[in-house]
């Protein structure tokens, strides 16, 4: 491995925001009744598995806001309906959108990257030799594809000349559709490439002004797809898993869908295939179908 390729990234926690000042947005124009947001984000619940506790009514309010502009309704009750109408999915895709937080960036978990490459993979493959020369990633709430293609560099750097026989495979979902066309273009911002090695920056991406266009080569590696994690169905249509991430998402659920959406993921994990979720997350309490494993200098799940 080139020297230091993982000692770039520092964890970050999710940003803490504060009541009034959410995302940069002003006081709320519109607000929303007690009753009204407690049926609408149960509603929301119950189709995702997001849930908004008293303390982010305010949040929810902003969030939602532009929405009802856009549609044109006068009140979050008009907007509920609207959303609640039967096969009214382009506007459930859009408060999926208004709704996800989607900080992500390159190499987030560098410890758990480093595992996977000198651990996971090289374990994955001396258990597969005679059976399969597949090898397949899911990156389960991507975002813009930050660490889907933190994936795809790390394979086409280190796990490709290593393993020429293996063909490896990423896929990378999320729920909001918006992020997943985002990811799709490849373009970011300085924020997001702060933390790759310089030597894998030159290499990988063109610098246009202020943005990081990623080079086609790595961008074709990663199949992106739309996918509510709370959707067995839709969960389902993926198969054969080796490793899965899904970091710092379980912390937008309740203890109840986090054991949902947990178990979703082990049931199309292949045997003895990992999950690594997100530095500040766990399943003590959730799930007990996985062994926790204490890797060198990160902790994974193991099927
Ligand atoms: C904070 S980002 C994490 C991105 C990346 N995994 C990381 O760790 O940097 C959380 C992502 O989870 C997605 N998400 C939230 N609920 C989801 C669900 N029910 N199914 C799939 N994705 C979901 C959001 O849209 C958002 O993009």
């Amino acid at each position: 491995m080139a020297n230091g390729l993982f000692k770039f990234g520092t964890q970050q926690t999710e940003p803490t925001r504060s009541k009034s000042g959410d995302f940069g947005l002003n006081e709320n124009q519109f607000t929303i009744s007690e009753s009204t947001f407690n049926t609408f984000r149960d509603f929301i619940y119950t189709k995702s598995g997001i849930f908004f506790n008293e303390s982010k009514k305010y949040l929810f309010e902003s969030r939602l806001e532009k929405r009802i502009k856009a549609i044109g309704v006068k009140s979050f009750e008009e907007y509920f309906t609207f959303v609640q109408k039967s096969g009214n999915v382009e506007e459930l895709h859009q408060l999926y959108d208004a709704i996800t937080i989607n900080e992500t960036y390159f190499f987030r978990a560098p410890q758990q990257f480093e595992a996977v490459e000198k651990i996971i993979i090289p374990e994955l493959v001396k258990n597969k030799a005679g059976k399969s020369n597949f090898i397949r990633f899911w990156s389960a709430a991507s975002s813009t594809g930050e660490e889907s293609y933190t994936l795809a560099m790390l394979v086409n750097e280190f796990l490709k000349p290593k393993y020429p026989h293996i063909t490896f495979q990423i896929l990378a979902s999320d729920i909001n559709t918006a992020v997943i066309e985002s990811a799709k273009k490849g373009i970011f911002k300085e924020y997001a490439v702060r933390n790759i090695p310089p030597n894998l920056l030159n290499k990988y991406f063109k610098t246009n002004g202020m943005s990081y266009e990623l080079s086609p080569d790595i961008r074709k590696m990663v199949r992106f797809a739309n996918i509510n994690l709370y959707d067995e169905r839709a969960v389902k249509t993926i198969t054969g898993v080796d490793v899965i991430f899904c970091a710092n998402v379980l912390i937008y659920f309740d203890i109840p869908s986090k054991q949902k959406v947990v178990q979703h993921l082990y049931d199309v994990l292949n045997p003895e295939g990992y999950l690594f979720i997100g530095y500040s997350e766990s399943l003590h309490g959730i799930s007990k179908a996985f062994s926790l494993i204490h890797l060198p200098k990160a902790l994974a799940y193991k099927k």
